[in-house]
C-alpha cells in the first residue's frame, strides 16, 4: 500500500511519524473520510468545506488544502484501485518537542497523512438492516468538529458491539444525538426526525444528502432531537454515513422495530440515494 505523508508518496512501511507528533501525544488534529462512486470523489467540495471548518475551529493553519484532491486521485491510481475507494485524511498540528500543551503558530508544521483503500458496500446490512445499542454520549461539546480525539465513541461503539449491536446510538441528557460514527434518523407518521446541526452532532455529508432527497420526495423532515424514552413511538430508523450510506436499523437493544424489516421510507431514501450515486 502506498500512502501520502507530508509531501511524499511512500510505501506504508516507510511512512514514519515522530512520537512527539501532537496527533500522537494529544489527538491534536482533525480528519475526513471521503469516498468515490464511479471512481469520482463524492461530494468532495462539502468534505473540503467541513475539513476547512474543523481546521479553523481548532486554529490549525494549513494552507495547502487546494492540492489534496490531486493527491487523492494519485493515491487511487498508484494503488491500482479499480472499484470504489475510501479515503482517510488526517491533519495534525505536527510535533512539539518538548511536549507542551500550548503552541506558537509560527512554529507549527502540520503533519498530513492520506490513505486510499478499496471500498465495497455491505449489501447484507443495506438489505436487512442492523441492530444498534443505546449508549451514553460522553463526548465534549464540540462534536461538530471532526476531531481525531475519538475515545468516547470508540468506547461507546465497543460497548454496542459487546451488546450484540453494530453501532452505538448516543444519548445525551435523554436526547438522541447521533451514532458513534453515523447520523441517526427516526420516522413516525411519515415524518422523519434527525437531531439538529449544531455542537452536539457531526453534521454528516450523507445526512445533508438525505435531507435534500427527502425534500425532493416531498417527505417532511424535522431537524429536532428525538427523546430516548420516546423511541418506541417511531416505526422506522436508519443511520447514515459515507461508508454505511443509508443503513436501516431494525433492532435497538432488545427491541425489534416493527416486523424487524427495513421500513418504507427507509427504502425510498435508499432508492433515491442509489439513483443519485449511479448518475454521479
Ligand atoms: C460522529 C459522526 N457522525 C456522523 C458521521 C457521518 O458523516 P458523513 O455522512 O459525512 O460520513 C460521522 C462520520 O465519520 C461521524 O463520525
Amino acid at each position: 500500500m502506498i500512502v501520502y505523508l507530508n509531501n511524499e508518496f511512500l510505501q506504508l512501511e516507510e511512512a514514519k511519524i515522530s512520537p512527539f507528533d501532537r496527533g500522537f501525544l494529544f489527538a491534536d488534529g482533525v480528519y475526513e473520510s471521503i469516498r468515490t462512486y464511479n471512481g469520482k470523489l463524492f461530494y468532495y467540495k462539502d468534505h473540503l468545506k467541513r475539513l476547512r471548518k474543523s481546521l479553523n475551529e481548532i486554529r490549525l493553519l494549513y494552507n495547502e488544502t487546494e492540492k489534496i484532491e490531486r493527491i487523492i486521485y494519485e493515491l487511487i491510481n498508484t494503488n491500482n484501485i479499480n472499484g470504489e475507494a475510501l479515503i482517510y485524511l488526517q491533519i495534525t498540528r505536527g510535533t512539539s518537542v518538548p511536549r507542551t500543551h500550548s503552541f506558537t503558530q509560527e512554529d507549527v508544521n502540520p503533519t498530513i497523512f492520506i490513505s486510499a483503500a478499496p471500498l465495497k458496500r455491505n449489501e447484507q446490512e443495506q438489505k436487512e438492516g442492523i441492530r444498534v445499542s443505546l449508549q451514553d454520549d460522553i463526548r465534549w461539546l464540540r462534536c461538530d468538529i471532526k476531531s481525531i480525539s475519538l475515545l468516547p465513541v470508540i468506547i461507546a461503539n465497543q460497548s454496542a458491539v459487546d451488546a450484540g449491536g453494530k453501532e452505538a446510538i448516543l444519548r445525551r441528557n435523554g436526547l438522541i444525538t447521533e451514532g458513534s460514527h453515523t447520523n441517526f434518523f427516526a420516522i413516525k407518521d411519515k415524518i422523519a426526525l434527525t437531531a439538529p446541526a449544531g455542537p452536539l452532532i457531526l453534521s454528516g455529508i450523507t445526512r445533508m444528502i438525505v435531507l435534500e432527497l427527502f425534500n425532493q420526495l416531498e417527505i417532511k423532515v424535522k431537524e429536532e432531537f428525538i427523546k430516548a424514552d420516546e423511541l418506541k413511538m417511531f416505526n422506522e430508523f436508519f443511520i447514515t454515513s459515507t461508508i454505511k450510506e443509508i443503513t436501516p436499523v431494525v433492532q435497538i437493544d432488545e427491541w425489534i422495530v416493527g416486523d424487524g424489516k427495513p421500513g418504507e421510507l427507509t427504502h425510498k431514501a435508499q432508492n433515491a440515494f442509489d439513483e443519485l450515486v449511479e448518475n454521479y
